[in-house]
C-alpha cells in the first residue's frame, strides 16, 4: 500500500523534508527539530502534557515494569480495536494525540501498519525516544494540532484517538477532523472520559481543577510529588474499610480503576504522580455521554458498530467504533 504524503495543512501542498525543515513549493517552512516536523506550534494549551510525557516517557511503556508480564497496553488496544494483527498488514493508520507513544508502540511492534502518529505538544519528542527503530521506516511522527492535520483528507484505513478527545478545546469538531481524514469504508475508534451520572464531577478532580490546572507544571508536580505517599496510605485505607464512595474525595487518581491492578509499589508510585499530573493539569477535560457522542458520529456520516464500555483487567475505557460511509 502506498505511504501517504506530509502537507502542509494550510494551503494543502506537500512538504519535502531539507535538511531539518519541512518545506513546501511556495516556501512556506516548518522546522524539523529532532527530524520531527513541526507542523504546530501554537496549541499551548496542551504544553503541560509535554511537560508530563518527556519527565514519565518510559513510566507507561516498558513492559518490565508489570510484575505479572501481561502488557496492558497491548491488552487495551487490541481490545478496544478489536482488531487482529494480520488484519493490518501494511495498512495507514493515523493516531491523534499519541503522548510517549504507548499505543504506537504496540502497533509497530505487533503489526507491519504504516503509522502516522502525531501530537500537539512536545510529547513526539518522547515518542519517537520510545520507537525510534520504527523511526521514518513504516513510523511517521509529526507535532501537530487535531485542528491541522497534516494529510490529505480521504486517505487513510483506520483512524484511532485514544485518551484525547475530552482535553481538546472542540471535542465535536475533532472528531469531524478525524472522520475528514478517513477513507470511504475506513474505521474510526475513539475512547474518551465518560458522564456516567450527576455525580461524574463531585470529585476532588473536578472541585480542585479551576485552582491547580493554573499552576506552573513543575509546581504542580512537586505539589502531588510530596503528598503521593499520604493520599495513597490514605486511598488504600479507605478501600479496606468500604469506604469506596470516599476516595473520590482524596486528590490523587482513582487507582483501582485507572491504574493496572499488577504494579510493583514503587511503580504504583510513579503512575499515581504520573495520573494525577495527568488530572489536574490540563486546560480542558471535558467528559461525554457515550449516547451523545453516538448520535453525533451517526449524523456526520459514521455507522456505528460499537458504543459501550470496553473491560481490560480491572480498567474500563468507554469506546466508541464505526465506519465511514
Ligand atoms: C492523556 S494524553 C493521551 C496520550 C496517548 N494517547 C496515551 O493514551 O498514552 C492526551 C494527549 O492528547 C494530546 N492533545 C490534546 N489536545 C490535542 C490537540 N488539539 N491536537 C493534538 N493532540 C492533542 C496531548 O498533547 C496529549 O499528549
Amino acid at each position: 500500500m502506498n505511504k501517504i504524503s506530509l502537507i502542509n495543512p494550510y494551503n494543502n501542498k506537500k512538504l519535502i523534508q531539507k535538511n531539518n525543515n519541512f518545506i513546501d513549493e511556495d516556501g512556506n517552512i516548518f522546522s524539523g527539530k529532532n527530524y520531527i516536523p513541526r507542523i504546530n506550534n501554537s496549541t499551548s494549551y496542551t504544553n503541560n502534557f509535554g511537560y508530563q510525557w518527556n519527565k514519565f516517557a518510559e513510566t507507561q511503556i516498558l513492559k518490565k515494569n508489570y510484575s505479572d508480564g501481561i502488557d496492558i497496553n497491548n491488552l487495551r488496544l487490541f481490545q478496544q480495536t478489536s482488531w487482529k494483527k494480520d488484519d493490518l498488514k501494511g495498512i495507514n493508520i493515523l493516531e491523534a494525540g499519541s503522548g510517549a507513544g504507548r499505543f504506537s508502540r504496540v502497533i509497530l511492534e505487533n503489526t507491519s501498519a504504516n503509522l502516522y502518529s502525531f501530537d500537539s505538544s512536545n510529547a513526539v519528542d518522547a515518542n519517537k525516544k520510545n520507537n525510534l527503530t520504527f523511526f521514518n521506516k513504516n513510523f511517521f511522527l509529526s507535532q501537530s494540532d487535531i485542528e491541522n492535520i497534516p494529510y490529505k483528507n480521504n486517505m487513510f484505513d483506520k483512524v484511532i484517538c485514544f485518551g484525547v478527545l475530552q482535553h481538546t478545546k472542540y471535542f465535536y469538531k475533532s472528531i469531524n477532523n478525524l472522520i475528514d481524514k478517513l477513507k470511504p469504508e475506513g474505521e474510526i475508534i475513539i475512547d474518551f472520559y465518560p458522564i456516567n451520572g450527576f455525580w461524574t464531577k463531585i470529585s476532588a478532580k473536578y472541585i480542585l481543577r479551576p485552582l491547580l490546572k493554573r499552576l506552573p507544571n513543575n509546581t504542580l508536580l512537586k505539589l502531588i510529588e510530596y503528598s503521593a505517599n499520604t493520599f495513597i496510605n490514605l486511598y488504600f485505607i479507605f478501600n479496606k474499610l468500604g469506604l469506596n464512595i470516599l476516595t473520590r474525595f482524596i486528590p490523587i487518581c482513582d487507582i483501582k480503576n485507572a491504574l493496572p491492578d499488577n504494579l510493583s509499589p514503587e511503580k504504583l508510585r510513579e503512575w499515581v504522580i504520573l495520573d494525577t499530573f495527568d488530572m489536574f493539569s490540563p486546560k480542558y477535560d471535558n467528559p461525554q455521554k457515550i449516547s451523545k457522542v453516538k448520535k453525533y458520529m451517526e449524523n456526520n456520516n459514521i455507522e456505528i458498530t460499537f458504543a459501550g464500555f470496553v473491560k481490560i483487567k480491572n480498567m474500563k475505557s468507554a469506546v466508541i467504533r464505526g465506519i465511514k460511509k
